[in-house]
């Protein structure tokens, strides 16, 4: 105990609660990666395949608002078709829309959406509806990780300070923060979970290094280490926003050599004859995420006082009868203007069911 007071020496007055925490407790160890309850909020696209995965080590927790899905899973339907009804009947999970079962929880992961509003501004409610629910019943020593993407900053300045102030637990005391971003490829069944390399960070190396054990129980093609949360919030957006602007770009210009009668296989073909060309080519993107997380990027940065724009691309009438757009009215609808940044709104089909924009009809590339 004297050790642990006199790593805190010299520090603020400010830290005298910590003072007195220390000294009435010691700080809980992790638990152990193999064999933690994992808890997950959200039980989407994203956090059914993670219940079920870490259900094989030990009995998971699952829970949902949507009291509609939570029944469909008890009964062994998956509706986003991730998840075949063989694999959830061998999972081990407590589906509940009862929150007072996280505290039952070791680790508790959280997979809730990051939608934006009608002014495509990000709408972070679900996150912080989730934070409020972990705050009024989490137990010390519970490892929290976000999954849901978001702009960076967030999981550490909008959501642990509501876990802190409901729970009135500190972090790194008497529980631990962890960010780790999902890559999965909805509707692709050769990229499932253990496919898919995963970024894993923590507040600390040792929460990090917790989280690098805990994954490798569900993902088989390796963990990276980012050296920050902030850093994977960034790396996550970045990946998607690369994705989503260079298909964009690819898109246009397919449009244009459909126009002018250019094939535009050849012309890709031809241009990667160059050593810095990138392959990317027109089509589809992938989860329905895509388009929406851009967004919060952009709005990341006016905030900083950047003056970034998101403009959409005009889409070419060729190009929607053909239908290698889709466009929804509210988030595609043509704006041709000055852009620093272009979006498309082409996502695979079967990626989401309710809550995304108008999936894209593939058109074959040529
Ligand atoms: N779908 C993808 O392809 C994909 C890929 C990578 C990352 N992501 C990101 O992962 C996150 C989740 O995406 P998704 O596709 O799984 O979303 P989803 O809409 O399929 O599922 C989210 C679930 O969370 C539930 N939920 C909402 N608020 C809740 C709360 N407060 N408590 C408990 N449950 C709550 C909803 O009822 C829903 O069932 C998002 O941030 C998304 O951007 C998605």
């Amino acid at each position: 105990m004297k050790s642990a007071l006199n790593l805190r020496a010299g520090t603020g007055a400010e830290n005298f609660t910590d003072h007195l925490r220390l000294l009435d407790d010691e700080p809980p160890s992790f638990p152990n990666p193999e064999t933690a309850h994992v808890a997950v909020i959200g039980l989407g696209y994203v956090g059914l395949p993670l219940a079920v995965g870490f259900s094989a080590n030990s009995r998971a927790i699952g829970f949902e608002i949507n009291v509609q899905k939570v029944e469909e899973l008890r009964g062994g339907v998956d509706m986003t078709g991730e998840v075949t009804p063989q694999e959830l009947k061998g999972a081990d999970i407590e589906f509940t829309t009862d929150p007072h079962q996280l505290s039952n929880a070791d680790v508790i992961v959280v997979c809730v959406p990051t939608p934006v509003n009608s002014h495509n501004r990000p709408d972070y409610s679900p996150l912080l509806a989730a934070s409020r629910t972990i705050g009024s019943h989490i137990r010390r020593g519970t490892v929290v990780v976000f999954e849901s993407t978001v702009d960076p900053g967030t999981t550490e300045d909008k959501c642990l300070p509501i876990i802190e102030q409901v729970s009135g637990f500190k972090e790194g005391i008497e529980f631990f923060l962890g960010y780790s971003p999902e890559r999965i490829n909805p509707a692709d069944p050769t990229r499932k979970l253990p496919d898919i390399k995963k970024i894993v960070a923590g507040s600390t190396p040792a929460v990090a290094d917790f989280l690098e054990k805990l994954y490798s129980r569900v993902v088989k093609a390796g963990l990276f280490k980012a050296s920050s949360i902030r850093v994977a919030e960034a790396a996550k957006i970045l990946e998607n926003t690369q994705r989503d602007v260079n298909i964009a770009l690819m898109n246009q210009m397919m449009a244009l050599f459909d126009k002018m009668g250019i094939q535009a296989s050849d012309v890709i073909a031809a241009a990667g004859s160059k050593w810095n060309f990138h392959h990317y080519r027109p089509g589809l993107v992938g989860g329905h995420c895509i388009a929406v997380d851009p967004y919060y990027l952009v709005d990341a940065g006016r905030r900083l006082g950047l003056p970034w724009t998101w403009s959409l691309p005009r889409v070419p009438s060729t190009s929607r009868r053909r239908s290698s757009w889709s466009r929804n009215s509210k988030r595609c609808s043509p704006r041709g203007s000055k852009a620093c940044m272009a979006s498309r709104c082409s996502y695979w089909a079967g990626a989401s069911r309710k809550t995304a924009p108008t999936p894209a009809t593939p058109r074959p590339f040529r």
